[in-house]
């Protein structure tokens, strides 16, 4: 069996951490790693499959003779715009986890449990782009609901963990609610965030677009339609919210006119679906919650409901680990579909 050469790009930042070790847990076949950061945290240590490999700086030449066969991006759009194409051109397929390639029309967007067919693209650029967290988790859910339906519009409301923002979304939270018990949270510092995030709420993630969207809310709207091969409705309004990690989303979905939503074949459509699991009895209060998701690779939902007043609209809750479903685990399984395609 052919074992692969890997590098990760931001191996110190919380995606690609979290790269090495859904890595290791899929038991992926790995030659060698080569982990490049910036020159900040070259020369410390990772592990990757019982092996320690010492992090690089990430530099142009820095893929030169390494004969690396896929390279993971996840550290940041500017870097992957810089640097994606050293890797190409040095033989290996880029997996991109930043919004940088994503609507490039060359570039293959990937969800592998919804259109795994469009991995086959990556030879027009050598690079296969990772869609954003929230798109990712959103997509599992409705995917088999559109096979079932036929999706006219969604309106999603997400509720984001400070993780999404990196170690630095966390380690604000975190101290920010340590200042909170020491009595000084008037005090602590905003950094991560547009306002203090810890018991708050903030409807602004990413940069505001002329059209009175934020650029994460847009990326939902136009990721999911390329990935889906759709052109239905989307609004979101993307809020983040003080949870460390797993991403949730108030989702509702209109059918077309003539549909009138069954729960019971929507429910078992989505408990068929790949990774997708279904939780939900509210009598026993059971739903997903991003305890639930944190630290698994499936995508959770529950709350499962037909609309009151209109019969093609159903409601729905999704909670999924987005460090894991929405970034590293999806990256891995890109991979995993690629090297079967290699074969
Ligand atoms: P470093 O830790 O050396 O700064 P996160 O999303 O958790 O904030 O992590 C971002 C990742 O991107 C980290 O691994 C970080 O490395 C890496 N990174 C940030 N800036 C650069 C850069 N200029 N060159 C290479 N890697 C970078």
């Amino acid at each position: 069996m052919k074992k692969y050469n890997i590098a990760v790009v931001g191996a110190s930042g919380a995606v690609g951490e979290e790269i090495f070790r859904v890595l290791e847990e899929v038991n992926f076949p790995i030659n060698s790693v080569l982990p490049l950061a910036s020159a900040r945290s070259a020369g410390e240590e990772i592990e990757c499959q019982g092996k320690a490999y010492e992090i690089e700086e990430l530099t142009p030449e820095v893929f030169e003779g390494r004969d690396i066969d896929i390279a993971f991006f996840s550290a940041g759009g500017s870097i992957s715009a810089k640097y994606a194409q050293y890797a190409v051109e040095a033989g290996a397929v880029v997996i991109d986890n930043t919004s940088h390639f994503r609507m490039d029309a060359k570039v293959p967007l990937v969800v592998p449990e919804v259109n795994p067919e469009d991995i086959q693209l990556w030879k027009e650029t050598g690079i296969i782009a990772n869609p954003n967290c929230s798109t990712i988790q959103m997509v599992h859910l409705l995917k088999p609901l559109h096979d079932l339906y036929g999706i006219k519009r969604v309106d999603v409301s997400t509720y984001q963990a400070v993780s999404g923002a990196g170690k630095k979304g966390m380690e604000e939270l975190v101290r920010q609610m340590q200042d909170f018990f020491a009595f000084k949270l008037n005090e602590s510092e905003v950094k991560a965030f547009a306002h203090r995030i810890a018991l708050n709420v903030i409807p602004h993630i990413d940069t505001p677009q002329e059209n009175g969207y934020t650029k994460e809310e847009m990326k939902m709207v136009k990721e999911t339609n390329k990935i889906m091969h759709t052109d239905f409705a989307v609004s979101a309004t993307c809020v983040r919210v003080p949870v460390l990690r797993s991403h949730s989303e108030s989702i509702t979905i209109t059918f077309n006119d003539n549909v009138d939503v069954d729960v019971e074949k929507a429910r078992a459509a989505l408990a068929a679906f790949e990774n997708v699991v279904v939780v939900d009895n509210l009598e026993k209060a059971e739903y997903p919650m991003p305890m639930t998701a944190t630290d698994t690779d499936e995508t959770y939902v529950g709350r499962i409901r037909k609309d009151l007043f209109a019969k093609n609209m159903l409601h729905l809750w999704g909670v999924a680990d987005q460090v894991r479903v929405g970034a590293a685990t999806n990256a891995v399984r890109i991979a995993q579909k690629w090297i079967k395609l290699e074969k």
